[in-house]
């Protein structure tokens, strides 16, 4: 464990659209030295570098993640890699002793997953963490909702529903061809953009045990192979259901919504959190922070998530947000398209009962 007065050497691991937000973050962070950027596109990792030089300090750039890891001495990466080189650049980061924390989501398939999971289960007995990047959580209306549900004030929850009805363009996958393909992103629209209020609902409304659900390409069939629509009901280990509906064929990003009826109350997050209770009363909980970067649709938590991550890090603090919580959402997910998507090219766990391991296990 980092001596807790120390200051934590850190590096971003592929240098694209998101990991602006991520050099953004740690280049701002107290106690954190951003030393080295790691891209397989030298032009991409030069860029970057340059633009994350603080104060004068040289961020060195690296196409090659080993000679990053054999130089650098570093206490933690964070992967912004395409969906398909999460694995194999956090296992081989955790095996030199060097803490993770990936973008969502924990890998491209559930072979994959299980590999990550059993590398973070050895590492963590020696003190590296793997964590997970689902800012949405931070969201401060969300953590409000989840406290008032943990405590009880609302009541048991009794049915959902949540939407992500957004907006994306042939461009899109063009510029990152891996988006679109089973190969390296593992899926579409589930994998890549609803993945996060699949997680929310999950987080917030207890464990899924049963998912009933499918998913398509109805708009972007000629760009990508993978689904840009899906719709399911999942149940709750609460006995609680959601009516999940996300598609990337509208003409915007509109804002997600989650709608929960409790027995004391109607709560909508649409932002903001707002909470009609049976008496007619009405709170809500404003979000006073701002979108961090170019893209509002990113959400406005990711240096929050950021922050504790290397505070957990330097406190030996377990992070919350680890592979076993990342893989509920795989699950579901690998489970659609098997309804779905049968034919698609992925690898098959060794058994067909095998499921990945969880925190019971
Ligand atoms: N949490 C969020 O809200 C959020 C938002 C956007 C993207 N993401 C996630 O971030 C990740 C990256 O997405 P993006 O849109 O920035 O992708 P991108 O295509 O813009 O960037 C990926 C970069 O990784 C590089 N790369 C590929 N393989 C590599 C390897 N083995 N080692 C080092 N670099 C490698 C590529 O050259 C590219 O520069 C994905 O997992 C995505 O799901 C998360």
């Amino acid at each position: 464990m980092p001596d807790p007065s120390s200051t934590l050497r850190v590096a971003v691991v592929g240098c694209g659209d998101i990991s602006a937000v991520h050099i953004d973050a740690l280049r701002a962070m107290p106690g954190v030295d951003l030393v080295a950027v790691c891209d397989v596109d030298p032009a991409r990792a030069e860029r970057a570098a340059a633009a994350a030089v603080t104060a004068g300090r040289t961020v060195h750039a690296h196409t090659d993640l080993h000679a990053m890891l054999d130089a650098e001495h570093l206490d933690a990466v964070t992967v912004c890699t395409p969906h398909d080189q999460h694995v194999p650049v956090a296992i081989a980061a955790l095996e030199r002793g060097v803490h993770v924390l990936t973008e969502k989501p924990l890998a491209h398939d559930l072979v994959g997953a299980e590999e990550l999971l059993e590398a973070a289960a050895t590492a963590a007995t020696a003190g590296p963490q793997l964590g997970v990047c689902f800012q949405n959580r931070y969201n401060e209306p969300v953590a409000a909702l989840k406290r008032m549900l943990d405590d009880d004030s609302l009541g048991r929850p009794l049915q959902a529903s949540a939407t992500v009805i957004w907006h994306r363009t042939p461009d899109y996958y063009e510029a990152s061809p891996w988006r679109g393909s089973w190969e390296h992103a593992g899926g579409g629209l589930l994998m890549n953009q609803a993945i996060h209020t699949l997680d929310l609902a999950q987080w917030l409304l207890g464990d899924v045990v049963r998912v009933d659900g499918s998913a398509a390409t109805r708009l972007l069939g000629d760009v990508i192979e993978v689904e840009d629509t899906a719709e399911m009901l999942l149940t709750h280990d609460t006995g609680a259901t959601t009516a999940f509906y996300a598609t990337l064929a509208h003409g915007r990003n509109a804002p997600v919504d989650i709608e929960i009826v409790t027995e004391r109350a109607l709560v909508t997050l649409r932002d903001d959190l707002t909470v009609t209770w049976a008496d007619g009363r009405i709170e809500t909980v404003a979000t006073t922070a701002t979108a961090e970067g170019a893209r509002a649709y990113w959400g406005v938590s990711h240096a929050a998530l950021i922050t504790d991550f290397m505070d957990s890090i330097r406190s030996g603090r377990r992070f919350w947000i680890d592979g076993l919580e990342a893989a509920k959402t795989l699950r579901i997910i690998q489970s659609v398209y098997d309804t779905s998507f049968p034919a698609r090219p992925v690898r098959r766990m060794a058994t067909a009962a095998a499921g990945l391991r969880t925190h019971d296990e």
